[in-house]
């Protein structure tokens, strides 16, 4: 875990360019103006980040007025813009994780991490309200269905919250189980009758086939083979219903990329004679293929959502090194203000949204029974450096003792329970909405 968290350390964290959100603000007011000449909503349920989601996810809507309003209720707020406030009606962890099926690392209550705050916070989004998925009518909602979490480990950790959630009300079974060296590679867990629903993790950083470092931590680069979909998920994504896909923290790293068999480029790699093109290209032609492939072999299945997580950043602080005890020890998320989505992140953010509109435009013309949408947690993960295990990786960790200056930290996953639930409360208004 060393090299991972080295690398996410040193990956940087600047504040977004006042011009490019500037430019970013006039687009969306051309794009609202656009959008409240073409097609009027009820307005007064609409934020303007919201307008903009519609905009992009319902293009086509803007050339035919007589189709109706997104019947999505969920659309009619948008979740990713809000802020974290303290609920003093929470009076423990939202579920055990001492006896469910998760990363222990992530088991943040387990672990002994002294500062509870992090239990506490809820999301208020801007325009409405959020409320926790109930686990029981959760499993009603996606009976007999199969969940996939495809991705890297931020879709690992928010696959086993939602499990670990649902198992307060219903035991599930491991079906599958690949204990690799890496471990968890792909997972499956199925609440049993009256219930038969799936829930599957499928390990798959870059969503295409990649070789070094993904596959072993020591080597520092990676080789990453752009047109090759050739990853265990692709073989089932006919059978699968609900599709969370979250990938992003593995492409701004060391790389060659290879293409028709051709190299076509490499990033950060100043050893080899080849042209850096960067990673945000290739994430973007990833993103693409990956969903242009998931539309094509669903078009034929029943009704399919496929949910694309924006990038949630980790905090590792920069006045300290990856490993020393305070890299993630703050115990309250920022204030309003305090801190803003880094360059690097807003980027990628932008990538999913635009190439889910870009591919919910593209099937709705179809009709196919895709639904793409957005997880759009950029900015309420940016606001929680108080999320995060930090050196509480194992049962116990310090138990009151101090913690050496010297120390393991995580502080990319979130500890669950924790804000990675609220990933899933947002996750079931799509269900509700979609499938
Ligand atoms: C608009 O959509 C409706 C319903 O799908 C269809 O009947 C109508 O022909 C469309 N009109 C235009 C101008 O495309
Ligand atoms: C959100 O909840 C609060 C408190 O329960 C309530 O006063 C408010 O009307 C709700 N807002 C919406 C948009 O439902
Ligand atoms: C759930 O997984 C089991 C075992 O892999 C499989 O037999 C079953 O068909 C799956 N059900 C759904 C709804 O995917
Ligand atoms: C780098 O590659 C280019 C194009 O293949 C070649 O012209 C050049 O001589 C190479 N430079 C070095 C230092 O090998």
């Amino acid at each position: 875990m060393g090299a991972t968290t080295q690398v996410l350390a040193d990956h940087g964290r600047c504040s977004l360019p006042t011009k490019l959100l500037g430019c970013f603000l006039f687009a969306l007011f051309t794009l609202t103006l656009v959008y409240f000449i073409f097609y009027s909503p009820p307005a007064s349920f609409i934020s303007y980040t919201d307008t903009f989601v519609q905009l992009k996810t319902h293009h086509q809507t803007t050339k035919n007025s007589s189709l109706p309003p997104p019947q999505a209720a969920w659309l009619l707020c948008d979740y990713s813009d809000g802020k974290w406030v303290w609920d003093d009606s929470v009076t423990g962890p939202r579920y055990d994780s001492e006896n469910c099926d998760m990363k222990s690392t992530e088991k943040c209550v387990v672990n002994g991490k002294p500062d509870k705050g992090y239990l506490h916070w809820r999301w208020q989004p801007a325009g409405c309200n959020l409320s926790a998925l109930n686990p029981a009518e959760f499993l009603r909602l996606v009976r007999g269905k199969h969940l996939a979490f495809v991705g890297d480990s931020t879709a690992r950790n928010q696959a086993e919250a939602l499990v670990c959630f649902l198992s307060s009300v219903a035991r599930p079974e491991m079906a599958h189980r690949y204990e690799e060296r890496l471990g968890r590679k792909f997972w499956r867990w199925v609440f049993p009758a009256p219930h038969r629903v799936n829930v599957s993790t499928y390990w798959s950083p870059l969503l295409v086939r990649a070789e070094g470092h993904s596959e072993d931590y020591a080597m520092t680069q990676q080789a990453v083979v752009l047109d090759a979909l050739t990853e265990p998920w692709t073989a089932d994504v006919g059978a699968m219903d609900v599709m969370v896909i979250s990938a992003g923290h593995w492409f701004p790293r060391p790389a060659m990329y290879y293409e028709d068999g051709e190299v076509v480029g490499v990033y950060s790699r100043p050893d080899v004679n080849k042209t850096d093109i960067g990673y945000l290209g290739v994430y973007r032609k990833v993103i693409r293929r990956t969903l242009e492939y998931v539309d094509a072999k669903s078009s034929t299945g029943g009704d399919k959502l496929v949910v694309v997580a924006t990038i949630a950043p980790a905090h590792f602080d920069s006045k300290y090194g990856w490993n020393h005890r305070d890299a993630c020890s703050r115990t309250k998320p920022y204030e309003d203000g305090e801190a803003e989505v880094a360059t690097a992140d807003a980027e990628l953010r932008n990538v999913v949204l635009e190439e889910v509109a870009t591919a919910a435009a593209k099937t709705t013309r179809r009709r196919g029974g895709v639904q793409f949408e957005v997880l759009d947690v950029t900015k309420m993960a940016t606001m929680r450096p108080d999320g995060h295990p930090g050196p509480y990786l194992f049962a116990h960790a310090y138990d009151g003792r101090p913690v050496p200056e010297t120390v393991g930290n995580d502080c990319l996953h979130w500890c669950a329970p924790g804000l990675v639930d609220t990933f899933n409360d947002i996750l079931a208004k799509m269900i509700v909405a979609g499938v």
